[in-house]
């Protein structure tokens, strides 16, 4: 089966070509961070016009790669939520369009899923039933995954996100949106000076908190800022000390699940798993567990229209298909998906 898999749940136009025979045919991504980047956030009108004028030529694009008229595709998948309503709109309505243009099935995918299955489209996969930790802008779960469709929530953020997180430390440090990557780069820079804490992690369960380390990252920037500066050296060294803080927080937890559940397998998904000292902390901690530990190529990490593809795929191949009523979830707890 063929799938066109576009995604526009926010700041990124992805599209793909996923062939449940041969694999991942094509893929393009197009990110809007420099039509944000003078706004510091997200824009969401901004990012939905966006999305119109890139996905046409995103998808010509991916066709001509992969060798394909659009008449050879078998079905389309789209991101439908949770994410901006109008950003998932464009989406949903364009696929809408183009399956019903083409007489073709279609599926809305959660984008959630899209990232917990992501790691399934390299080399190297788990096999079922594996923990997922769930590392994105706007989620932050721990998730025993027993096969497509049967989670189990173990915990998540009460609060912050990981990546909201770390694109609010980055602020506090003067760096452009989006913030991780750019904290990240700093950290590599800096030294653990300061001693952040580790959130929620003295006391037992699987949920986590972020919002206390905002706090503790804006005093420690105050008490080192001098006469409105702060130097180089030191923003390094709160990056670092802030960056290993959040993943301390997410190995300890990952652990402590591993431990409770007693499944040695763990994918990471989501923006946050492309962080390369949280991929060394937990390779760490895996190894300690003789647990293995599983994640997607860097740019399948933050958002991407392969992982819709893929995802859409299997639940295509299991029999499901959306109606053509457009219809998009801005919220969308991910344990109310059916099983396949
Ligand atoms: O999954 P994603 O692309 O979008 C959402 O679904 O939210 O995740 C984006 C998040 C942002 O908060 C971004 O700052 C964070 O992932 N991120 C990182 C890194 N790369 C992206 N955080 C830390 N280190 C990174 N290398
Ligand atoms: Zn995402």
């Amino acid at each position: 089966m063929i799938v066109l898999g576009v995604e526009t749940s926010c700041d990124e136009t992805g599209v793909a070509i996923y062939d449940s025979e041969r694999g991942l045919l094509a893929h393009r991504l197009y990110s809007q961070v420099e039509l944000h980047a003078d706004y510091g956030g997200v824009v969401p009108e901004l990012a939905s016009r966006d999305h119109v004028r890139k996905l046409l030529p995103l998808i010509n694009d991916v066709l001509a790669e992969s060798g394909l008229s659009r008449t050879q595709l078998d079905a389309l998948a789209y991101t439908a939520g949770p994410g901006l309503v109008g950003a998932l709109m464009v989406g949903a309505a364009f696929s809408q369009a183009l399956a019903w243009a083409l007489d073709i099935p279609l599926i809305g995918v959660h984008h959630m899923e899209g990232h917990l299955l992501a790691p399934m489209l390299e080399e190297n996969t788990p096999e079922f039933p594996f923990l997922a930790l769930l590392v994105s802008g706007g989620h932050t779960q721990l998730v025993s995954v027993e096969s497509i469709g049967r989670y189990e929530l173990l915990g998540e953020s009460i609060d912050d996100a990981a990546g909201e997180a770390f694109d609010k430390a980055a602020k506090m440090l003067g760096l452009d949106y989006p913030g991780g990557p750019r904290v990240a780069k700093l950290a590599l820079q800096g030294k653990e000076a300061f001693k952040f804490p580790r959130p929620m992690t003295d006391r037992p369960g699987l949920d986590f908190s972020f919002s206390g380390l905002k706090t503790f990252t804006l005093n420690t920037v105050q008490a080192h800022t001098l006469d409105g500066e702060l130097s180089d050296e030191l923003k390094a060294d709160i990056a670092a000390s802030f960056e290993a803080a959040v993943v301390d927080t997410l190995a300890i937890k990952c652990r402590r699940a591993i431990q409770q559940t007693g499944l040695k397998r763990l994918i990471v998904a989501g923006g946050v798993s492309a962080n390369i000292r949280l991929r060394a902390v937990l390779e760490k901690m895996a190894k300690k567990e003789s647990a293995s530990v599983f994640y997607a190529r860097p740019e399948f990490c933050t958002d991407n229209g392969a992982m819709i593809a893929y995802a859409g795929c299997q639940r295509l191949l299991a029999g499901e298909k959306t109606s053509n009523l457009i219809k998009v979830q801005p919220r969308w707890p991910m344990d109310t998906l059916p099983p396949i």
